[in-house]
């Protein structure tokens, strides 16, 4: 079984495709040991609650530096002993200590098509207005190990997703989910956990049979 530890910051649309896929058999060999939280109080909580994992917050607010925040996070993850750290809408920049300790043990997803619209800066409406804004006919998300850069580790898994003539960043946003974050996380997760995932020379390669 895949230990597999969920770090969000608010509403947690992903993590519920988590949870409905490790419940319905779609995501295998998986158990969801923990979600840790940087906000008290979000709806991902709940659902995580609901769903009878243990949770966790670990909020800026409660510490007096950085690094004591930091240290408080890693030492919450630890706990678990994850073997995957997935981050659905987690917004904290990781600590390096926490990202050299799980390399290629941290996944995140991003609501574009890497490399475009991603970087600094680039999370939640901004990444869809920047989308329509250059007038992109298709946009996506994509899956991918967590390094020292900013969306720039090794890619898991993308999706396409077609831009309609008048989409809004939030009508966007929404398709994007629907259509691609919330089927290619569960996969992207069922994978590693049949080892169907390894990492060479900085790039993924997929056992897809
Ligand atoms: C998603 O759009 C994800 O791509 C991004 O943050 C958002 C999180 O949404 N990293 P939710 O909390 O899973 O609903």
């Amino acid at each position: 079984m895949l230990r597999t530890a969920v770090l969000v910051s608010g509403g947690g649309t992903n993590l519920q495709a988590i949870i409905d896929g490790v419940r319905d058999g779609q995501i295998t060999n998986t158990e969801l040991v923990k979600v840790i939280s940087n906000k008290a109080g979000v709806k991902a909580l709940e659902r995580a609650e609901k769903a009878g994992i243990p949770t966790a917050v670990v909020s800026k607010k409660g510490y007096a530096s950085i690094e004591e925040f930091n240290d408080a996070l890693l030492s919450a993850i630890d706990d678990a002993s994850p073997d995957l750290i997935v981050l659905a809408g987690f917004l904290v920049v990781l600590p390096e200590k926490l990202v050299k300790k799980y390399s290629n043990k941290i996944i995140n997803i991003h609501p574009s098509l890497i490399p475009s619209f991603c970087g600094v800066g680039y999370y939640g409406l901004r990444v869809h207005e920047e989308a329509l804004k250059r007038g992109v006919k298709v946009t996506g998300a994509t899956v991918h190990f967590v390094d020292e850069g900013c969306d720039s580790g090794p890619i898991i898994l993308q999706k396409a997703v077609e831009i309609q003539q008048d989409d809004t960043p939030e009508i966007l946003q929404k398709r994007v989910m629907e259509q691609a974050e919330w089927k290619i996380m569960p996969k992207a997760i069922d994978l590693i956990a049949n080892g169907r995932v390894t990492v060479v020379d900085r790039k993924v390669k997929v056992d897809l049979r």
